[in-house]
């Protein structure tokens, strides 16, 4: 065997054993984290757009849509990031859910005195945060991408983003939907940054108290711009 078609072969072999071992499972979760996460930026700072009017955020809509034209056809960027984001998505919860259950099976029975340590809080909001967020995912893309929950008959328009948003958020339970899941999505991002810095091995005892006030003002950051698109539209700032 030539050394190119070992090396090919020993590929796979090193991704299957990196998928098995627990650390393996954490890298993964770490890295499809950031790329999730630098998509949820890139969203946040997007929405932020509808300070700046209908025509901005609206043009913006139509953009992501037509950029890399004429090489990519209509929308296909959009297609190969919603691609990316869907297998993150896929693995990041694969891996939690298998993480989870490994956890178990080393301690079926929970330490008495581990009961109010910080971490078993922190695993605790992140399980049941990250169940929230899925299920908010879900309705989100129902709700402002389909426009198929949440609206009157014929009120949401594609590509109409800023009436499709003021119109959505109109309906105040909807709104405070959303805001409660920001908030799990503040917490999520709280404990799931400081992980990932952790387990890329990028927190030493020089670094440990600045890295962690890092992913809480990122984490408040995020809040802080979603949240401020259904309260505006609530308080009737925009509208
Ligand atoms: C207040 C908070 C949010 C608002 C107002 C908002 C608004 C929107 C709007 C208007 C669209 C449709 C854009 C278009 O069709 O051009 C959209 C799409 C989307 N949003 Fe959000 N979003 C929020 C939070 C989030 C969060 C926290 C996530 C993820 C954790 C998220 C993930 C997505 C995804 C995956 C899409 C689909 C993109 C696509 O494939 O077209 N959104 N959002």
């Amino acid at each position: 065997m030539t050394e190119t078609t070992a090396a090919t072969k020993a590929a796979p072999n090193r991704l299957l054993a990196l998928w098995s071992s627990v650390i393996g499972k954490k890298v993964i979760m770490a890295v499809t984290g950031a790329v999730l996460i630098l998509f949820v930026l890139a969203h946040m700072v997007g929405n932020l757009k509808i300070f700046s009017g209908p025509e901005e955020i609206n043009a913006y809509s139509r953009f992501l849509r037509e950029v890399g034209w004429p090489e990519l056809g209509y929308g296909q960027l959009l297609w190969i990031v919603r691609s990316v984001l869907f297998v993150c998505a896929i693995l990041h919860i694969t891996a939690a859910t298998q993480l989870t259950i490994l956890n178990r099976q080393a301690r079926p029975v929970e330490y008495e005195s581990r009961k109010n340590v910080e971490t078993t809080w922190g695993a605790m909001t992140m399980r049941w945060g990250g169940v929230l967020l899925a299920v908010f995912i879900v309705f989100h893309l129902f709700h402002f991408t389909g426009g198929m929950v949440g609206f009157q008959p014929g009120q949401f328009e594609h590509l109409m983003v800023y009436q499709n948003v003021v119109a959505g958020f109109q309906v105040w339970p909807i709104s405070l939907f959303y805001i409660i899941a920001m908030g799990a999505l503040c917490l999520h991002l709280d404990h799931g940054i400081w992980s990932m810095l952790q387990t890329l091995g990028w927190v030493n005892l020089d670094n440990t108290k600045s890295l962690r006030g890092v992913s809480r003002v990122v984490a408040l950051i995020i809040f802080a711009g979603f949240i401020s698109v259904p309260i505006s539209v609530l308080a009737g700032w925009v509208r």
